[in-house]
């Protein structure tokens, strides 16, 4: 199969994602590797932290070392040029005979940017920064860049609404609102998240469960954080059904300085609040010192609103039923605007149906 270089860009960007959920704090890479006639002959992706880069995966799948003579590697990423778990894909990309090597995005990590492209160059090789696909490109790397850049956790909020924007009646009820097939895919996202995030209220009325059942992710540690700021969640947390499907320490009870003796084996965590409220930013900071460099925010009104309040929703995943429900809980209750100019604004957006109900997602900026 020949292909072009923007077709093999977009299989490469395409096999990136296969990685989703296992590299942290890694980014998803995805590599593809054509011959000089521009023949497919090598895909790889960076399928789980501290395993082999896409570069090397791809490279793997060659069988015939001639096919490497004049080859073309199109990467989403500039290949590594340091040493870590793994060695330098940069360095083991220039002892071959290929011609080109052409990457999506610069890396933004400083021990790397620009000098993957550099040891490149100095071995001979034709290098090029593609200019096409940037915001597919950003988006495979959406957690990785927030990382990297903001030196915070990336947040996904997933919500489950009416066509009217309620995520829960007047009673508190909210199961279900959208359908099995919506369902099902959240099942997905959950595990491409390094943890769930949801609120004392959610905790307290539903008694989720917060994992994912997808079978892609089995045997996945599956970290669940809730915002508990009053600790009321101790006293029913070993009875829950969140304590019931993963290990104790997975479980992050964030609360305000109490005091107070947590259930025993969880990852309980302090940080300042003001009234009840969390100071936003030590959250994100805690959440970074425990190594959950992604979230995804399933809870209620409250927590959303507080995430929306600090500017901290990088990705909406709004799944709508064709429901109406009337008085309700609205999602975004909580959250207001003085002016229509400052209202957050949904980047990119992509609709996809689950059998009847849709599914908007996008970057929010
Ligand atoms: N359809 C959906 O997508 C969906 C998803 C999840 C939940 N729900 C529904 O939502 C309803 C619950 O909503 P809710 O708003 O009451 O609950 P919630 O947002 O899940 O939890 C709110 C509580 O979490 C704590 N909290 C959250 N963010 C905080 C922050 N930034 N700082 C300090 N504390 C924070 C507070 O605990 P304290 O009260 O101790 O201060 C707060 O009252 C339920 O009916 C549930 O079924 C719907």
């Amino acid at each position: 199969m020949t292909l072009s270089p923007l077709e093999a860009m977009k299989l490469a960007i395409e096999e990136g994602k296969k990685g989703a959920g296992f590299v942290s704090p890694n980014p998803l890479v995805g590599a593809v590797i054509l011959d000089r006639h521009y023949n497919l002959v090598g895909l790889g992706h960076h399928q789980r932290v501290g395993h082999a880069h896409a570069e090397v995966n791809a490279l793997k799948e060659i069988e015939n070392p001639g096919h490497l003579d004049g080859a073309h590697v199109f990467v989403t990423l500039e290949p590594c040029a340091h040493e870590g778990r793994t060695p330098s894909c940069a360095k083991t990309l220039a002892e071959l005979p290929i011609a080109s090597v052409t990457y999506g995005l610069k890396d933004p990590n400083p021990l790397v940017a620009g000098k993957g492209a550099q040891i490149l160059r100095e071995a001979g090789k034709t290098v090029a920064l593609f200019t096409d696909l940037q915001d597919e490109l950003e988006e495979l790397s959406e957690i990785f860049l927030m990382n990297m850049r903001f030196k915070r956790p990336f947040v996904a909020v997933k919500v489950a609404s009416s066509l009217d924007g309620r995520i829960a009646l007047g009673t508190g009820e909210s199961q279900w609102i959208t359908n099995e097939e919506s369902r099902a895919h959240v099942q997905y996202l959950r595990g491409c998240y390094d943890a769930v995030l949801t609120g004392a209220g959610t905790f307290l009325r539903d008694d989720p469960r917060l994992n994912s059942r997808d079978a892609h992710f089995t045997g996945k540690n599956q970290r669940v954080v809730l915002l508990d700021p009053s600790g009321k969640s101790f006293a029913k947390l070993e009875k829950s059904q969140l304590w019931s499907v993963r290990k104790p320490e997975d479980i992050f009870v964030i609360t305000g300085p109490l005091g107070l003796d947590a259930p025993e084996g969880i990852s309980h965590v302090e940080i300042p609040d003001a009234d009840g409220a969390f100071e936003m930013t030590a959250l994100m900071e805690a959440l970074m010192e425990a190594e959950i460099h992604s979230l995804f925010v399933e809870a209620g009104a409250y927590t959303v609103s507080s995430f929306l309040k600090a500017r901290l929703v990088d990705r909406l995943y709004l799944f709508q039923a064709p429901k109406i429900l009337g008085e309700g809980m609205s999602w975004t209750s909580g959250f207001t605007l003085s002016s229509i100019q400052q209202a957050p604004i949904l980047r990119h957006p992509r609709l996809e149906n689950f059998g009847d109900d849709f599914l908007v997602t996008g970057r929010l900026h």
